[in-house]
């Protein structure tokens, strides 16, 4: 890769910015002084420095983000009047092309991962590799024994569609409150699986994406990159 670029990607800086910082000698590439914007480095290996500080830590080829998304912001890239998920990591990610890799309705909060690394978000998302999703339901009337049957053995929606098995069991002393786990994804699925039954959605946080679970901690709107370790275990499960 181009030093310029490397430089702009890892800054988050237009690369005219990276370009000026090259010309003034304040890079240093494996400790000697570098002022050439198209010198090629292995971004994997090369040892940068601005001003003497080193870039730390490895290139990152992409990044993966844990968001905890706030009632009323869409799962999406981009929206003509509501703010976006990816609105939200805009200014710390500017040079990066984040989507969310799987959608949470906009009145639906918690777990949605932010990427910009596309085959990865193809796998965790693609029907044949059931990364299961974990979610804490709020319902309008108490959970029943057949809500439960039906949802284990794979609910009909109305439009004749059969979902694959999912669970659903009580979650806390509230009966109405519901962990429902769902190994596909289908538009407003436990929305339309609970209104088979007659019974409305009031509330839905998502905890859980495979492996990974949200962070307790992460207030409505923050978000962390995801640990090295949670996107091999992510890997793992879309491998089955
Ligand atoms: N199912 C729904 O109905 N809505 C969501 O946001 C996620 C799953």
């Amino acid at each position: 890769m181009r030093l310029d670029k490397y430089l702009a990607e890892r800054l988050g800086i237009p690369r005219s910015e990276s370009r000026k910082r090259i010309a003034a000698g304040a890079v240093t590439v494996n400790g000697v002084p570098c002022r050439k914007a198209d010198t090629q480095l292995d971004e994997h290996t090369a040892e940068v420095a601005v001003n003497g500080t080193p870039l730390s830590g490895q290139y990152e080829k992409y990044v993966y983000l844990m968001l905890n998304k706030p009632e009323g912001v869409v799962s999406a890239s981009r929206d003509k009047r509501d703010t976006t998920v990816t609105d939200l990591v805009a200014q710390a990610y500017p040079r990066r092309q984040l989507f969310p890799a799987g959608r949470l309705d906009k009145t639906s909060t918690g777990f949605v991962l932010l990427t910009d690394d596309g085959g990865f978000a193809h796998d965790i998302l693609a029907p044949g590799r059931h990364v299961s999703k974990e979610y804490i339901v709020t319902l309008d009337t108490p959970l029943t024994p057949a809500m439960q049957a039906g949802f284990a053995a794979g609910v009909t929606l109305a439009d004749g569609q059969t979902m694959d098995p999912a669970e659903a069991e009580p979650w806390g002393a509230d009966p109405c409150v519901v962990k429902v786990t769902l190994h596909q994804g289908v538009y407003h699925q436990i929305k339309r699986m609970f209104g088979v039954y007659g019974a409305g959605v009031n509330g839905l946080h998502r905890t859980a994406i495979g492996p990974v679970a949200l962070d307790q901690g992460l207030e409505p709107g923050c978000w962390r990159p995801l640990t090295t370790e949670e996107v091999e275990a992510l890997r793992r499960a879309s491998r089955g």
